[in-house]
C-alpha cells in the first residue's frame, strides 16, 4: 500500500497556489491519481483557520476550472484534506509551527512529503535553511522531496550559489526543478514522434534540415505582473528556460532507455553544444521589442508604490529597457546539428496564443517540374503546434489535377489532438509534473546542470540586451511583434 503523503505549498496564498497547484490536485483526486489519504497544507503568514483558508480558495478554483471540472460535492470532499499552517517561514524558527503540525498529523513513521516552494524565489534558501533547523528535509530521501518554481536564478552566479544552498540540506536526487512546458503533453510528444517513429529520424540532421523555429507567443500583457516582469523581461521569463527547454526535446538524440538520468544527460549534451556568444557579438543574434503602452503602465504602477510610501528609487518607470519580446539564434556545434540555426523567439502582447515547433526542411537540390514564372517552391515543413490547437503537420507538394501539365500546390498532413483522441483532454502540465514528484519520476524535471549552462547560454545574451544603446523596438499590442524580428530570419511563420 501506497505510503500516506503530505504535500506543503509555502506560498499558500500566491496565485500559483489557486490557479494552478490546487486545481491539479483537485483533478489528481478525481482521477483517482492521489492517495486516499493524501493531505495538503499551505504555508503562508496570513492567518487562517484552516477553514478559513478553504473557503478562500473554493470560489478561486471553481471560477479556474471549466463547470464540468468542478462539482461542489467533490470539492466539499477534497477539501477535507486541506490544511493551513500560519508562520513565517523565511525567517530562522520560521517552520517550527510546521514542525509542530506533523508531530500533531503524522503518525505514520514512512509518509511521504512533497514540499512544493511556490513563492519569491529571493525565500527559497532561506526557507530551506528554516525547514533543516527542524529537520523537515530529514528521513528517508525517497519520502522527503522538493519542488522549486522557476526563475532559479537570475544568471549563472546567482543560480550556482542557489543550487549550492539548496545543497546544503537536500541531496540532488530530492529536488524537483519545475519548468511547465515539459509537463505538457505536446512537448513530450516529441519525443515520442522522433523516437517511436521510423520516419522522421533519418531525416533528423543538417542534412535535411534547412532551419528550425521555436516560438511562443502570448496574447496576454503583464499587466497585474509589472513588478515581477520588469525584473526578468521575456529572456528570463521564456527563453532561458521554457523554449530552451523545448529546444533540447528537438535537438537531443535518444537515450537507450528512458529514465530520468539519461533524459537529463541527453539534454544536457545538448545544451553544452549550443555556442556561447559574447556579449560584444550577441546584439547580431537577437532582435529585441517592447509592446507599446508598456513603459506607461510601468510608470503607473511605480507612482502608485511610491504613493504607498515605498522606495522606487531602483525602480525603472519610464526609462525601462526590458524586453517584451525577443527573437534570438542560437547554433549547435554537434554533428547533427552543424550549420542548422535554431530561432527561438516569444514575446507578450500578441495578436493570438501559439506555441510551435517548426522544423523547415531544405529544398531538393534540383526539381524536374517547371515551376510557373515568379512561383517559389515551398518545401517541406514539420509544424507541431504545442498549444493551443494542438497538432501536427507535415506540408508537401501535390499536383493540381488538370488534363495538361504538371502545376504543384503544397497541402498539408494534419495530426489533430482533439479529432485523434475526442474522449481524452489534454491535461494540464501541473496535473502530470505534481505527480511525476509524488511518484518520484524526475525525467521531466531539470538538473542542477542544465539550469547552470541555461543561464550560461543566455547571460552575454541577456547582458547585450541590457546594454543595447537602443529601447527595444515599440510594437502595437495585438501585432505580429517587432519588424526587427524579421531581419533575423525573414521567413518567420506569422503568429498563430
Ligand atoms: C510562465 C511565465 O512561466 O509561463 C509567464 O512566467 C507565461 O509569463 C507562462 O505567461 C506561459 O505559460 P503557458 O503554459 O500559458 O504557455
Amino acid at each position: 500500500m501506497a505510503q500516506p503523503l503530505t504535500v506543503v505549498i509555502f506560498g499558500a496564498s500566491g496565485d500559483l497556489t489557486w490557479r494552478k497547484l490546487i486545481p491539479a490536485l483537485f483533478n489528481l483526486a478525481q482521477k483517482g491519481k492521489l492517495p486516499p489519504d493524501a493531505r495538503i497544507v499551505g504555508v503562508a503568514r496570513t492567518a487562517y483557520a484552516d477553514a478559513d483558508y478553504r473557503a478562500e480558495l473554493e470560489p478561486k478554483v471553481k471560477g479556474i476550472l471549466p463547470g464540468s471540472q468542478f462539482d461542489a460535492a467533490k470539492w466539499a470532499e477534497f477539501a477535507k484534506r486541506i490544511h493551513y499552517v500560519s508562520t513565517d517561514a523565511t525567517q530562522p524558527g520560521g517552520c517550527k509551527a510546521l514542525a509542530e503540525w506533523f508531530k500533531a498529523n503524522e503518525t505514520n513513521p514512512d509518509s511521504r512529503r512533497l514540499y512544493y516552494f511556490s513563492m519569491a524565489p529571493k525565500y527559497y534558501s532561506a526557507i530551506s535553511s528554516a525547514m533543516a533547523e527542524e529537520g523537515l528535509n530529514k528521513g528517508d530521501a525517497a519520502h522527503r522531496r522538493l519542488i522549486i518554481e522557476k526563475p532559479f536564478g537570475t544568471n549563472l552566479a546567482t543560480a550556482k550559489a542557489l543550487n549550492d544552498n539548496m545543497h546544503k540540506h537536500w541531496d540532488e536526487s530530492q529536488l524537483y526543478r519545475i519548468d511547465h512546458y515539459l509537463g505538457k503533453d505536446t512537448v513530450q510528444n516529441i519525443l515520442v514522434f522522433r523516437f517511436a517513429n521510423t520516419l522522421f529520424e533519418p531525416l533528423w540532421n543538417a542534412q535535411y534540415i534547412d532551419h528550425v523555429q521555436i516560438t511562443v507567443a502570448e496574447k496576454v500583457t503583464v499587466d497585474g505582473r509589472l513588478d515581477y516582469y520588469d525584473g526578468s523581461g521575456v529572456m528570463c521569463d521564456m527563453i532561458q528556460n521554457h523554449l530552451l527547454q523545448v529546444l533540447t526535446m528537438v535537438a537531443m538524440e535518444d537515450p537507450n532507455k528512458y529514465n530520468a538520468e539519461n533524459l537529463r544527460n541527453e539534454k544536457m549534451k545538448v545544451l553544452s553544444t549550443i555556442k556561447v556568444h559574447s556579449e560584444a557579438d550577441a546584439p547580431k543574434v537577437m532582435a529585441l521589442g517592447q509592446y507599446k503602452g508598456y513603459l506607461d503602465a510601468l510608470e503607473a504602477e511605480k507612482q502608485k508604490l511610491f504613493a504607498k510610501g515605498e522606495d522606487v528609487s531602483k525602480k525603472a518607470g519610464h526609462n525601462s529597457r526590458t524586453p517584451t519580446y525577443a527573437a534570438i539564434k542560437l547554433e549547435l556545434d554537434s554533428h547533427r546539428w552543424h550549420g542548422v540555426p535554431f530561432f527561438l523567439r516569444s514575446g507578450k502582447g500578441l495578436k493570438n496564443r501559439y506555441s510551435e515547433v517548426l522544423i523547415q526542411f531544405k529544398c531538393r537540390s534540383r526539381l524536374m517540374f517547371p515551376l510557373p514564372p515568379g512561383q517559389m517552391l515551398q518545401c517541406n515543413r514539420l509544424r507541431m503546434v504545442i498549444q493551443p490547437n494542438e497538432s501536427i503537420s507535415i506540408s508537401f507538394q501535390s499536383k493540381v489535377p488538370d488534363v495538361d501539365g504538371v502545376s504543384l500546390k503544397p497541402h498539408d498532413l494534419t495530426f489533430d489532438y482533439k479529432k485523434a483522441f475526442p474522449d481524452q483532454a489534454i491535461p494540464e502540465a501541473y496535473e502530470r509534473l505534481l505527480l511525476d514528484a509524488i511518484m518520484g519520476e524526475a525525467s521531466l524535471f531539470m538538473r542542477a546542470d542544465e539550469i547552470e549552462r541555461a543561464w550560461e547560454i543566455m547571460d552575454p545574451i541577456i547582458a547585450a540586451a541590457e546594454h543595447a544603446p537602443r529601447q527595444p523596438e515599440p510594437y502595437t499590442v495585438g501585432s505580429d511583434g517587432p519588424a526587427c524580428a524579421n531581419q533575423l530570419l525573414d521567413c518567420w511563420q506569422p503568429i498563430g
